[in-house]
């Protein structure tokens, strides 16, 4: 069937979207990463596309197809994903869904640690660099819309609100992980919560969620 410009409300709209977790190297054979199949930001940077709109995605390390229309950016750590997202900007909404990693070693090692020399390395870590709240401050490059998520496994929309407020962004899709299938699985329960309201959707499939989120990103943006 022939297009309209109803099916593309995103037609003309930039669209960033992280997705998958970070991998932040120890040494060039270890490293910390975060548990994340990256599904749930594949399907939205799929769903933004169909509505039209131009989407990066900057994906950390996931076997993962790249989206159809979609353009795609592979990152490791937290600091590429910042530097990516940077360079994408402007956009009119950015979806962060990537679960970073929090720390990473201060110094990675140049050379493989052997487990002979003097037992198991002490290791010190720094905290990384926050995305979702860098770019929420970004001045004038500010996408208008800041989307956020949060995987939580208790008082989701407490910690969710809370995260609203500190990193800056006007929504939070919060996820409550301790629900059976939702880690790695098919489908999402969500809240969407916002300054002024929480929502709370039905579990569904994840490219169904996807589509919801990128339909409200439609009208939001409208
Ligand atoms: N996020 C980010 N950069 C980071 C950490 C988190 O962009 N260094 C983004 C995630 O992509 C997500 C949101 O921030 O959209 C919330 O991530 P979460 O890990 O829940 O928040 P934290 O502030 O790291 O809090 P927590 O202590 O619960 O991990
Ligand atoms: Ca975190």
């Amino acid at each position: 069937a022939l297009k309209g410009p109803a099916d593309r409300p995103l037609a003309g709209k930039r669209a960033l979207v992280t997705a998958g977790p970070t991998f932040e190297p120890i040494d060039p054979v270890r490293g910390i990463t975060n548990r994340s199949s990256g599904k749930q930001g594949f399907a939205i940077a799929e769903a933004l596309a169909q509505l039209g709109a131009e989407v990066t995605l900057i994906a950390g390390p996931v076997f993962l197809p790249t989206p159809r229309g979609v353009t795609r950016i592979d990152v490791e750590t937290a600091r590429q994903m910042l530097a990516a997202c940077q360079a994408a900007l402007p956009a009119d909404v950015g979806v962060f869904v990537a679960a970073v990693a929090d720390w990473r070693v201060d110094e990675a090692f140049g050379t493989k640690l052997k487990k002979e020399k003097g037992g198991p390395p002490a290791l010190t870590f720094v905290e990384n660099p926050d995305i979702l709240a860098t770019v929420s401050a970004t001045g004038p490059h500010r996408p208008q819309l800041v989307v956020g998520f949060a995987a939580e496994t208790n008082d989701v929309e407490m910690h969710a609100r809370a995260k609203l407020s500190r990193k800056g962004c006007d929504w939070i899709i919060a996820n409550d992980v301790t629900e059976p299938g939702v880690m790695g699985g098919e489908d999402n329960a969500v809240l969407l919560v916002t300054q002024e309201a929480t929502e709370r959707w039905d579990r569904a499939p994840k490219d169904e969620v996807a589509r919801a989120i990128a339909r409200k990103i439609a009208e939001a943006l409208a």
